[in-house]
């Protein structure tokens, strides 16, 4: 298997870029792009750790070697965050760079799976679709918007608030990537009980804890090392159900069916050719099931502006 990462000399890409290399199944290809001339080297810098993964690295305006061959191509490219901003504000300059590398994707791996982590995670999957719609490739199977970071954090918070081992907590996190659209289904949490102050700070917590780290890093980014770590276990499960290991679920934010919204964050079967089955997010509590209808408007709204931008900038 040959694995991009496109963005691949950022805080995000770099990190990535070394778990891949640490967890990718034995033999599987690296393959590193970035515009920045430091990405020959990260790549030659991670070449000497000791693993069956072989890696290469690219730098300039054009993907397309980096592509060639691709079976999945993880995008981090583009500006993040700094105090003071939301997801949103990053829409000019990102929304630009995925249509190009998405189009660029289209038309040197057509066949690859897609995980997009560039913000605003919403709107830039609507726009990655709107692109591969364009080039005739489009496969829905095929495109995720990496939501993993938002599982991670309300695991991590959970077990944080009840003094249990991080390993054993699993939380369902549906909905989208941004403030009020991500929603953990605490009531779904097995063997644990909430109070209802504790559902509604653990949410507030999980919605806002990208805020956390953006004001901690006073300036200096938004986060990249849990990033790296939540893009790694959903490339490295994306990889091996691509090669056939059964039974492997994440959520992700893609085009399911499903009637809320024609993006939303659920489970997913993971197979051989992207999404085996899109599965369905359980029941929610009265207090999550308002939370996902009051979200609803500003999803809807957020897929439009990609499906506009697309639209707009021919
Ligand atoms: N999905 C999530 O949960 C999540 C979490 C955190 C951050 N993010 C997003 O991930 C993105 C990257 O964050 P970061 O902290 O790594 O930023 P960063 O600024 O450290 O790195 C971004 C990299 O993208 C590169 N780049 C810019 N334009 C490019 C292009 N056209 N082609 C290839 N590379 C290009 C830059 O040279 C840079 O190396 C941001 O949009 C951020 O908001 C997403």
């Amino acid at each position: 298997m040959k694995i991009a990462v496109l963005g691949a000399a950022g805080g995000i890409g770099q990190a990535l870029a070394l778990l891949l290399k640490l967890d990718l199944p034995e033999n599987s290809s690296l393959s590193l792009y970035d515009i920045a001339p430091v990405t020959p080297g990260v790549a030659k810098d991670l070449s000497h750790i000791p693993t069956s993964v072989h890696v290469d690295g690219y730098a300039g305006e054009d993907p397309t070697p980096a592509l060639e061959g691709a079976d999945v191509v993880l995008i981090s490219a583009g500006v993040a965050r700094k105090p003071g901003m939301d997801r949103s504000d990053l829409f000019n300059i990102n929304a630009g760079i995925i249509k190009n590398l998405v189009g660029k994707v289209a038309e040197v791996a057509p066949e690859a799976c897609i995980g997009i982590i560039t913000n605003p995670v919403n709107t830039t999957v609507a726009i990655a679709s709107e692109v591969l719609k364009k080039a005739g490739v489009y496969n829905k199977n095929k495109l995720f918007g990496i939501t993993t970071l938002d599982v991670i954090r309300a695991e991590d918070f959970v077990a944080e608030k009840k003094g249990l081992p991080e390993e054993h907590v699993r939380v369902n996190v549906i909905g989208g990537h941004s403030g009020t659209t991500i929603l953990p289904v605490l009531s779904q949490v097995q063997g644990v009980e909430f109070s209802e102050q504790e559902v509604i700070e653990l949410t507030d917590r999980i919605q806002n804890a990208g805020t956390e780290v953006v004001n901690a890093k006073a300036g200096g980014g938004s986060a990249t090392l849990s990033m790296a770590r939540a893009a790694s276990i959903f490339g490295v499960d994306l990889v091996r159900a691509l090669l056939g290991k059964q039974g492997i679920i994440q959520n992700a934010y893609v085009d399911g069916g499903n009637s809320c919204s024609p993006f939303f964050t659920q489970p997913l079967l993971l197979g051989k050719k992207g999404i085996e089955r899109v599965l369905p997010f359980g029941e929610l509590s009265p207090f999550e099931e308002q939370k996902k209808q009051e979200m609803l408007s500003v999803l809807h709204a957020d897929i439009q502006k990609g499906i506009d931008f697309v639209k707009n900038n021919d």
